[in-house]
């Protein structure tokens, strides 16, 4: 059996750690042959695959990135795409593709299968944390330690300068980067894609503590956040209009808005901070780390057992197979219940 690894949409801490441990179990345990693809659903397109050994995946368990290389190309969108991704796999002898990705990368893995009878199996990936399916993906616990580091630091000088300081984080149309570090960094007003809350009423949360004598707030805001105003106007900021080949705009920008806006409102001096793509790089934390070779070697299994179509999940404590097209179905957004036990601490 021959078994392709390709990794898609942008990248995230644990990519490598599913790649060795995907490679080491089909290697080591069931014999098979094992490639890389290099960027993403690209790479299947354009023939572009090397061969992963013991050796390859060594010394990568720790490693941010990705050794695979990553893009957002969508087959979907080329003409003849699938039939090339079917003429390749023919030509170079490729069994199964293992997709690691968020939605989108997961989605055309769902499609291939249903619609063209190919041989895929999922993993779950995205800092953003936004996939059905799976308690969590991983790549978010990382995402969530450095932005709530980054709050912390922030603190510091917040209360030095008497400052306002907005923290814009990832997260496209879900909050949950944005609520998990608020919750962690103690944040004292957090804006998502989810909870519609007015630029006055954030202003209310700072004039609040500055009446019970605190010099500084800490507000942190998803960049799918709505900025909405108390007079009706509401917008989504974008950085560019440009659509990805799954149809997403590059969003950014609701922080420095929303700075702007407070310093207006308020009076008070603030600054802002986009955390951008520090978000996803650099070195896995441990749970990722462990949730990745977890996943991996639950793919590799998939494998063995011929669940096409399949995604490796994590349910409670357990990896669990879950359909793919359930998976990738609908968005994961941050519940109601979560985003609650953040605002008790709001003001
Ligand atoms: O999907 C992960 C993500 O990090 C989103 O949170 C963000 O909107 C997007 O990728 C940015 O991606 P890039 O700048 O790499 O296109």
């Amino acid at each position: 059996m021959n078994v392709a690894i390709l990794n898609g949409g942008g990248d995230c801490p644990g990519l490598n750690a599913v790649t060795r441990a995907v490679t080491r179990v089909c290697i080591h345990e069931y014999g098979y042959k094992v490639m890389g693809i290099r960027n993403g659903w690209r790479g299947l397109l354009e023939a572009d695959v090397f061969p992963l050994d013991l050796n390859a995946v060594s010394d990568i368990l720790i490693r941010g990135g990705t050794i695979l290389g990553t893009s957002r190309t969508n087959p979907f969108k080329k003409e003849g795409g699938p039939e090339r991704v079917i003429a390749n796999m023919r030509d170079l002898g490729i069994d199964v593709v293992v997709a690691v990705g968020g939605d989108d990368t997961l989605g055309v893995a769902s499609r291939l299968y249903k619609e063209y009878g190919i041989h895929t199996v999922g993993v779950p990936k995205t800092i953003d944390n936004d996939l059905s399916g799976t308690d969590y993906t991983f790549g978010f616990d990382t995402a969530v330690q450095i932005a709530t580091e980054a709050i912390d630091r922030l603190h510091t000088t917040a209360e030095s300068h008497s400052r306002v300081m907005v923290v814009e984080v990832m997260g496209r149309t879900a909050g949950w980067i944005a609520v998990m570090s608020g919750i962690a960094g103690g944040a004292d007003a957090i804006l998502t894609p989810e909870v519609p809350v007015t630029v006055e009423e954030i202003c209310d949360f700072v004039n609040q503590r500055t009446a019970r004598g605190k010099n500084f707030s800490i507000v942190v805001v998803s960049e799918g956040a709505k900025l909405i105003r108390k007079a009706g106007e509401e917008k989504v900021v974008i950085a560019s209009k440009e659509v990805d080949e799954f149809g997403h705009v590059r969003l950014g920008g609701v922080g420095d808005a929303l700075g702007k806006a407070i310093e207006k409102i308020t009076g008070h001096e603030t600054r802002v901070t986009v955390l951008g793509h520090i978000q996803r790089g650099g070195t896995p934390t441990s749970r990722d780390r462990i949730l990745a070779t977890r996943f991996g070697v639950k793919a590799a299994e998939m494998v063995k057992a011929s669940q096409w179509g399949m995604m490796a999940a994590l349910k409670g404590d357990d990896i669990e197979a879950v359909s793919l097209s359930e998976a990738v179905r609908e968005n994961k957004t941050v519940p109601r219940k979560l985003y609650d036990t953040a605002h008790i601490f709001f003001g």
